[in-house]
């Protein structure tokens, strides 16, 4: 019924714009409320703090139905999910939850995950941005890059380094409200995929944050980004699934209605082959993230899992993509086909949330720890 629903909405609401929205680069605000409506934001959030209190299966079959149509909406969804939503839950305080998980899991508020900057990508650890303690509260300096729902969120969960002699155990996580003083959004990035999602950096110049808006135990940032990325790796996961999920679609529709030489052109080898190496790579793909959702359902251990999921989903996307385009010929290579749009989202699944590099770090460390 989830599924259904997601995919009624993907056909119904998400696609007669997105060719549009790629184009003009438009974040999708009404869209976004619809599925805040749905419950599709605050998908594995309790219901107490204005969630649907479904599991992690559950949302990834969303951002799959979603992504096949339109992966910048699924990342909006994805982001205010996982990387915002998850880690407030579990290890904020009761007033956090109340006043800044609540609205986004209603899909009312969005939010923000800020850790990269433009010298700690995948060095997560070298974070310039800087939170001075200053007794009732943190002084917040520093510059975050490519932010997702960077211009439109109103809550933004800020990585900072508190005290640089400590490395990682120096990095706190803290609460930013949008309309803080000091707090400014760059322009919003011209990107070659996810276009309709905002893009941006965010600039802190002497922010002051209330210490009651840090979450955890002092030096917890650090851990708590890991941890979040964790999660937020399966929704990516899911949505690289859902992009090349997208590209055989369209590719099997193009194939049964465009003959050439005689014959619908799957009636011939070079993309009958084509689509079964898809099709086959897809459902691997597919265990892959359902089995990353499930261990994490089931309170097991699933770093590894999601970064196996991440790596080879997102791989599948950009290859499908390309594939795609390629049976669709000339056609693939205009918007109307959707396959082009495809295979430009999928470029970015194998860059955020930890590249694909990390992501063999992460696997490779978990088999010889
Ligand atoms: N869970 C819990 N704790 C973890 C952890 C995890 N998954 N991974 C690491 N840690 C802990 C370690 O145990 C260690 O703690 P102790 O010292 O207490 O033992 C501490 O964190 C430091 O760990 P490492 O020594 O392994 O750290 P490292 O510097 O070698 O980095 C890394 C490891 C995997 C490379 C990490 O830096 C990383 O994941 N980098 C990529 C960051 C990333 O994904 N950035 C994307 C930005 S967000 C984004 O893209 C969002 C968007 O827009 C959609």
């Amino acid at each position: 019924m989830i599924q259904q629903a997601a995919r009624d909405f993907a056909r119904e609401e998400l696609l007669p714009g997105v060719i549009e929205r790629d184009e003009k680069q438009d974040f999708p605000a009404e869209l976004r409320a619809k599925m805040g409506a749905l419950g599709f934001m605050g998908m594995m959030t309790d219901p107490a703090y204005g969630g649907s209190g479904l599991d992690t299966l559950s949302y990834v079959l969303v951002m799959e139905e979603l992504s096949r149509i339109d992966a910048s909406a699924s990342v909006i969804m994805s982001v205010n999910n996982s990387l915002y939503g998850w880690g407030l839950e579990k290890f904020g305080s009761e007033f956090q939850k109340e006043k800044y998980l609540t609205p986004c899991a209603k899909g009312e508020k969005l939010g923000a995950f800020a850790l990269s900057e433009p010298e700690a990508g995948s060095d997560a650890t070298s974070q310039r941005t800087e939170a001075i303690d200053m007794g009732d509260h943190y002084l917040l300096n520093g510059t975050k890059n490519w932010i997702t729902n960077g211009k439109n969120a109103d809550y933004y969960l800020v990585i900072a380094q508190t005290n640089r002699e400590a490395g990682h155990k120096g990095i706190n996580v803290l609460i930013v409200e949008k309309d803080m003083p000091g707090f400014v959004t760059g322009p919003k990035e011209n990107k070659l995929g996810i276009r309709a999602s905002d893009t941006c950096s965010l600039i802190f110049t002497d922010v002051k944050v209330p210490k009651e808006n840090r979450i955890g135990e002092d030096g917890f940032g650090f851990r708590f980004a890991m941890k979040t990325l964790d999660g937020g790796r399966i929704g990516i996961a899911a949505q690289a699934l859902g992009i090349a999920a997208g590209a055989l679609e369209f590719s099997l529709a193009y194939a049964r209605e465009r003959k050439a030489f005689g014959k619908p052109i799957h009636d011939h080898q070079a993309i009958a082959f084509k689509l079964a190496d898809m099709a086959t790579r897809l459902e691997a793909a597919r265990m892959l993230v359902y089995k990353a959702a499930w261990l994490k359902d089931q309170g097991e251990d699933y770093s590894e899992a999601a970064a196996m999921a991440k790596m080879y989903a997102s791989d599948l996307a950009m290859w499908a993509g390309v594939e795609a385009v390629q049976i669709h010929g000339g056609y693939g290579y205009v918007k109307e086909y959707h396959v082009e749009r495809l295979m430009r989202d999928a470029k970015i699944t194998q860059i955020y949330e930890g590249t694909n590099e990390i992501q063999r770090i992460v696997i490779s460390r978990n088999l010889t720890r």
